[in-house]
């Protein structure tokens, strides 16, 4: 998620924080779609609020055999897909694993990723340092294999948190960034990112990082050149002072979900990159004032300038008064071959700018590539790519299927069909009447040209994980702000704080078909609460249901599994975020197990399971500072020297600190099996 999410939540959140028009409220003005209405006419708006619809009319319109089901505490070991013992639901300082399974940390933040790479030490951090350490924030986790037990991490390093990453600094957007010197700025930009690191697996089966891996690699918007792929690059909209020919990029942002391709390079989503921006230009009431920006209802849209962070203080080309274009180079797909750390980086303007959660590949029934990204952002879109050409053996001309394809936006209708809009220029709407000159303007402000296709607003789409049979799942993470007249089929709550998913099966199982269905797979929160409105199936148990779904993977047998994130919310719930199974199919569909829970304050991200399904890569982000006013006991706000948790190390003097660890069955084995 974001270190904004606070803002949105009004139990929780600081009302009081500057430019809250300009960061994590919604920017779709486009909401006047109306399913909702067709829905309220055939079974009544009160009883769709009241839940009744997630009972009898969502089942009979989209055939979904799970159900609303208030109980409570069954015993399900044993029974289903997924062979486990439940955790028992709770929050603490550290983390938890399901009985028989080890969960050892692989990576934390600082930890040397070269062979020349100094031994973390938070007292003392330096940039050059920091630039051959693991990075902040550990989200997407991809692996691809070099031989067998021997392969490359790719890890995303989506964005830092200051007060429990520095000594004596705090929460510095509340007090004007006044502690955020241009050194501390550049060990934060060192920090995002990524990471490429060998790891093996011994003799017992326990991996662990090998420092003097040839392909071992910092990715960072520091010092890391990008090319430009795709209908944007050198688009006049994408020059800048530092590069007038809008081909060349520092770097990469606020890098969330992610994927792997078939051909094994990794995919890094850009999502939050509005944050980043910055102006000196401010209204009567000190807000940002847009008024003389040509681009400015671009910039409307995407949020930006965001004022996150200071980097605008000391870098121009985050200061849009001074370079408004750079803005327009971040929001993109970013490809990177990590076998080859020569190799630039490349942004895929082709699969459109917005706030990219992640990037899932896969191949359709004849050959093209297909890849699902969300926007997330309250009431923005679902998206899908298809590439021109066809998967073939070679690595460039596969790379090359990420530049000549379609964009397609999502629109949800109320009898569970889903069609995809292109998004292509000269056709409908998107022509230069409307400000779009060619397709580059096209893919530049896809959000504007997606809510003139008359796309669905949804309930912040989050990853989105196809299968290969033409099924595809939607994390609709939460959305406080829709209200009682914006609720459609396809987002059946207002003021939804739990979220829900949606499954999609593609017309004819293609995943490049444009047209489809889809049906509510569940929706999410405590189903024993009536008002909550939540659907589950009726096995699920107390400790099985979650809210705020966020990731999602496949095992090699096609099980699904998700990870939560309910950012400073959790409190709502009471529950750790953590990793969940969820049933797809027959009696059991709608029926989630606990497998993994998170220390406090962390949200779980991952999750990647290797092909053997032996092992299960998990990240722990942000341990220690989300909702530590919940936490009992602790009820502040962690600081470095005051932290709800010292996990993983729990050493005197050491700030928590993000972790990817390993998740291995004890005497080996298929996880779940
Ligand atoms: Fe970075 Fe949408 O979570
Ligand atoms: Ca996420
Ligand atoms: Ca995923």
């Amino acid at each position: 998620m974001s270190r904004k999410s606070i803002i949105d939540d009004p139990q929780h959140g600081n009302k009081a924080e500057a430019f809250e028009a300009f960061d994590d409220i919604p920017t779709n003005p486009n909401l006047t779609r109306t399913i909702g209405d067709v829905i309220n006419a055939r079974y009544g708006r009160r009883d769709m609020l009241k839940g009744i619809l997630g009972v009898s009319a969502t089942t009979a319109l989209f055939g979904t055999s799970a159900i609303i089901a208030p109980k409570q505490a069954s015993a399900m070991s044993g029974k289903g897909r997924y062979n486990f013992d439940e955790l028992t639901w709770g929050n603490d300082e550290t983390h938890h694993i399901a009985a028989g399974y080890d969960a050892d940390v692989l990576l934390r933040w600082g930890d040397p990723i070269t062979a020349d790479a100094p031994d973390f030490d938070p007292m003392n951090q330096t940039v050059e340092a920091q630039l051959k350490q693991f990075g902040y924030n550990n989200d997407y986790v991809g692996y691809t294999e070099l031989e067998p037990g021997r392969g490359l991490l790719c890890v995303n390093h989506e964005y830092t948190n200051e007060e429990v990453m520095f000594p004596g600094l705090g929460r510095q957007d509340k007090q004007d960034f006044a502690g955020m010197t241009k050194e501390l700025v550049d060990i934060e930009m060192a920090a995002h990112g990524g990471t490429i690191v060998e790891i093996a697996k011994d003799a017992a089966g326990k991996w662990s990082v090998v420092r003097d891996g040839k392909m071992n690699r910092r990715i960072t918007p520091l010092n890391t050149e990008m090319t430009v792929s795709g209908p944007a690059a050198g688009h006049e909209r994408m020059k800048t002072t530092a590069d007038p020919d809008g081909m060349t990029i520092i770097g990469t942002l606020n890098n969330c979900a992610g994927g792997m391709t078939p051909w094994g390079t990794y995919l890094m989503a850009e999502e939050n990159f509005h944050g980043y921006f910055w102006t000196e230009t401010r209204d009567a009431e000190g807000k940002p004032d847009l008024s003389a920006q040509p681009q400015a209802a671009s910039m409307k849209r995407y949020g930006v300038p965001g004022m996150w962070y200071a980097w605008g203080k000391y870098y121009d080309r985050f200061d849009i008064d001074k370079d408004p274009n750079e803005a327009n180079r971040f929001g993109w797909i970013v490809e990177v071959d990590p076998r080859n750390p020569d190799a630039r980086p490349v942004k895929h303007t082709a699969l459109g700018r917005f706030r990219h959660e992640g990037a899932e590949t896969t191949v359709s029934k004849d050959g093209h590539l297909v890849i699902y990204t969300g926007d997330d952002n309250r009431f923005d879109y679902q998206y899908k790519y298809v590439s021109a050409g066809t998967v073939g053996d070679d690595a460039a001309a596969n790379s090359a299927l990420l530049s000549d394809g379609t964009l397609y936006a999502a629109r949800f209708d109320e009898d569970g069909t889903i069609t995809w809009l292109p998004l292509v220029h000269g056709t409908g709407p998107l022509t230069a009447e409307n400000g779009f000159n060619d397709q580059g303007d096209v893919m530049i402000d896809a959000r504007l040209a997606a809510d003139l296709l008359g796309a669905t607003p949804m309930d912040r789409p989050e990853d989105a994980q196809p299968r290969g049979d033409g099924t595809a799942y939607i994390m609709l993470t939460n959305n406080t702000r829709r209200t009682a007249e914006q609720v459609n089929a396809a987002n059946p709550r207002a003021e939804s704080s739990f979220g829900h998913i949606i499954e999609i099966k593609e017309a004819n199982g293609d995943h490049a078909a444009t047209t489809g269905t889809w049906s509510i797979l569940v929706k999410c929160g405590d189903p024993s609460i009536a008002e909550v409105g939540a659907q589950w199936n009726p096995e699920t148990s107390a400790n099985g249901w979650f809210g705020s779904p966020d990731n999602c993977a496949f095992d090699a047998d096609g099980r699904l599994w998700i990870s939560t994130d309910q950012g400073s919310s959790w409190g709502k719930t009471m529950k750790s975020d953590g990793l969940y199974s969820l049933e797809t199919e027959g009696a059991l569909r709608g029926h989630s197990k606990l497998f993994f829970r998170c220390p406090v304050g962390g949200e779980l991200c991952g999750p990647y399971f290797s092909d053997d399904s032996e092992t299960l890569f998990l990240a722990v982000q942000h341990p220690g500072t989300d909702g530590t006013k919940d936490f009992k006991g602790f009820e502040r706000d962690s600081t470095f020297e005051d932290p709800a948790t010292r996990w993983p190390d729990f050493a005197d003097g050491m700030p928590p600190r993000p972790s990817v660890l390993v998740v291995t069955k004890q005497g080996g084995g298929k996880i779940a099996i």
